[in-house]
């Protein structure tokens, strides 16, 4: 992988974007490298969560690859457009959680990116934003349908009709970072909540995730019928018996086993 990076340790995959002087613009290889990477992690079991972060301290993602597009056709926008569209969904439904590390810049794709993520922690000098229709196009990686679930219709339009780009405090503020931290401090800040999320029943976990994420692609009835499905199949694992049994004898220590 030219552009791309992977390690792993304790359960937690950190995948990072690398490319540095384009301040980790999303190309065509970089998406299929991402799209690669994610195909990989949905099928490990000994990885529980995914950060995904940005090389250098400016940028997490500065967008799409602008030199890139500048010359493309309508069909290859939307082959671009399409080529994310796949991998952003393995990401956003892979079972394990997704957290993005959010260490810079957060522009266009990257905002879109990040929103892919189950979970966004900024540093205090990340900036968000969606710029594409200051250069004549629109979030085509998901921005105008995930920002709006996120953050609401009209602080979505606003952010995308104005192209404003907005502080990590200002992103926290408006639901779109759910924690603001010193840089320093990022990685070692989502490993922890890393850790802390697979202290948990990690087969729960991810049913809970699969749960959120159908029921807000539905209606209520129908989303509160998966929620059903999903918490009876809860009841069927080794994990439900260890983590009652271990509540009723008072002990803090459970042995889960992920099933
Ligand atoms: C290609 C990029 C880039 C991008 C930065 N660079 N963003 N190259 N695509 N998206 C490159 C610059 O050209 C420059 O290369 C180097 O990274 C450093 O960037 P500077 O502009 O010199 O840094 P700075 O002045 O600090 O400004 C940082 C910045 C600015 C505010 C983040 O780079 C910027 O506005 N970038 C573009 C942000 C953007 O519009 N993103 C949305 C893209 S569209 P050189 O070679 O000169 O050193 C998009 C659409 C998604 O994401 C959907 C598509 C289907």
């Amino acid at each position: 992988m030219n552009n791309v990076t992977l390690s792993i340790e304790n359960e937690v995959a950190v995948v990072t974007i690398d490319r540095p002087k384009s301040l980790n613009a999303l190309n065509s290889e970089t998406l299929a490298e991402l799209g690669e990477v994610f195909s990989d992690i949905e099928k490990r079991k000994d990885v529980k969560v995914l950060i995904l972060t940005g090389s250098g301290e400016k940028a997490f993602v500065a967008g799409a690859d602008i030199s890139e597009m500048v010359n493309a056709s309508p069909a290859e926008g939307r082959t671009m457009a399409l080529l994310a569209a796949e991998s952003f969904a393995k990401l956003e439904n892979m079972p394990q959680v997704t957290i993005a590390a959010v260490n810079g810049f957060a522009l266009g794709g990257g905002c879109e990116i990040s929103m892919a993520c189950d979970i966004r922690v900024a540093s205090e000098n990340a900036k968000f934003g969606q710029p594409e229709c200051g250069l004549g196009i629109l979030p085509g990686f998901g921005g105008t349908q995930r920002l709006p679930r996120l953050v609401g219709k009209g602080r979505a339009k606003e952010l995308i009709f104005t192209c404003d780009m907005i502080d990590a405090q200002e992103a926290y503020r408006i639901g779109l970072a759910n924690k603001v931290v010193p840089q320093a401090e990022l990685l070692d800040y989502c490993k922890k909540m890393a850790a802390k999320i697979i202290s948990n029943g990690s087969y729960a976990v991810s049913l809970a995730k699969a749960a959120i994420n159908t029921g807000l692609d539905t209606d209520l009835a129908s989303g509160l019928k998966f929620e059903a499905d999903a918490f009876g199949l809860s009841f069927s694992t080794y994990d439900k018996k260890e983590g009652m049994t271990a509540f009723l004898e008072k002990r803090k220590e459970k042995n889960f086993k992920d099933f």
